[in-house]
This record gives C-alpha cells, structure tokens and sequence, in this order.
C-alpha cells in the first residue's frame, strides 16, 4: 500500500514537472493566430462562463430602458466598445478574427447573459483576451448605461440606432 501511494505521488509529480517543462520551455503557441485545441478551447470557455456565473454579483440594472438611455449607451458603446464588437453597418470589426479568442460581434449575436453578468465582465474585463477592464476609464453608472443598450441591442429605438449610423448627409444642391 506504500509503494502504491509512493507511485502516485511520483506519478503526480512527475506530471507536474512535465508540464512546468513544456510551458518554459517554449512548447506552448502562445501565436494569435494558431488555433487553439479543443481542449484550450472547452477549458477556456467553461472557466469563463463558470467564473462569471459564481463571482457576478446578483445587482439589479439601476438603469432604466428609455429612450434617454438607450441614446447615451449607444454614444459610450460607440465611444468605447464598437471599435472591437462591431456597428450594425460593420458588424464584424477588423478585430473580430484577428483576436484570440475572436471579439464578438454584437450586432450579430448579442450578448446573452443577464444583466449582472454583463456588468460583470465589462467592469473587470477578460485575462489573456482583448477584452480590457473598464473599471478604470468608466464610471459603474456609465458601465450600467452600456449594459442596457446591449440588452436592447436587437430592438434600439431609432434615436439610439441614429447614434450609431448617423443618416447619409443630404446630396449637395445641383448646381
Ligand atoms: C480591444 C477590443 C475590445 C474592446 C474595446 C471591448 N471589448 Fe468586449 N470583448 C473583447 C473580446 C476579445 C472578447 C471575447 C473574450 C472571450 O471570448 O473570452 C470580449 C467579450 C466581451 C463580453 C462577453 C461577451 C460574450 O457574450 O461572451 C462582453 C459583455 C463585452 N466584451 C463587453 C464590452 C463592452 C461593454 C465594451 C465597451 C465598454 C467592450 N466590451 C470593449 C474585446 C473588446
């Protein structure tokens, strides 16, 4: 019984080892552009999803869905998020493939997390992808502003959606 144990501990260790040697010894593609495998790809987005589920806290959107609102998201979302996850005009941006993990586009799959969970991620951010904190740069209210615009990112009334796409000024006067 102690050799077995003794066999496990050497086991384990010497996986441990084998790992540490494959990770600093330059073994891992750390590349943008090379694919991760499926393995990184499932562990990856489990842990996301997993993390934002336990550590979000249950907080109700102070921030109403009117009109007013949805114009000021839409003007921090162009400000701050556009350039990454996409315009309805553009709704994948240049930055949508070439991040690793790839940006997602909003406009043609809008987040789907409750609320909380949204304002989650936008104030701390994602490690080891694009998408940067904004605890920093924005204020919680500003941050609950946004939120709200991507719950109602697939029905915007035209006021907001004008903020995006400002309508193509009129033809010069025929002269
Ligand atoms: C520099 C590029 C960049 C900017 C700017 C950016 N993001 Fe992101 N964002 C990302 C990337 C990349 C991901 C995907 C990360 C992943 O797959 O784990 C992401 C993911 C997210 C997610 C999770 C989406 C989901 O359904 O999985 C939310 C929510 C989000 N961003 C909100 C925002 C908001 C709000 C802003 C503006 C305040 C913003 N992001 C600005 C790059 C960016």
């Amino acid at each position: 019984m102690k050799n077995f144990f003794l066999g496990v501990v050497v086991t384990l260790l010497a996986l441990a080892a084998g790992g540490y040697f494959y990770a600093t010894q330059g073994y891992v593609d750390i590349a943008a552009d090379a694919a991760p495998s499926s393995m990184e790809r499932h562990l990856a987005m489990s842990a996301m999803d997993a993390a934002t589920e336990r550590r979000a806290p249950e907080q109700k959107n102070p921030v109403a869905a009117t009109d007013e609102n949805l114009v000021a998201g839409a003007k921090l979302y162009l400000d701050h998020c556009a350039g990454c996850h996409g315009l309805p005009s553009n709704p994948e941006s240049k930055f949508s493939r070439s991040f690793n993990p790839p940006t997602p586009g909003f406009f043609k799959r809008a987040p789907d997390m409750p609320d909380n969970q949204n304002f989650y991620i936008t104030k701390h951010g994602i490690r080891w992808t694009g998408m940067p904190a904004w605890g920093p740069t924005l204020t919680d209210e500003q941050m609950w502003t946004i939120v709200t615009f991507m719950s109602k990112i697939e029905k915007l009334p035209p006021a907001a959606r004008a903020v995006l796409e400002p309508p193509a000024p009129a033809a010069p006067p025929a002269r």
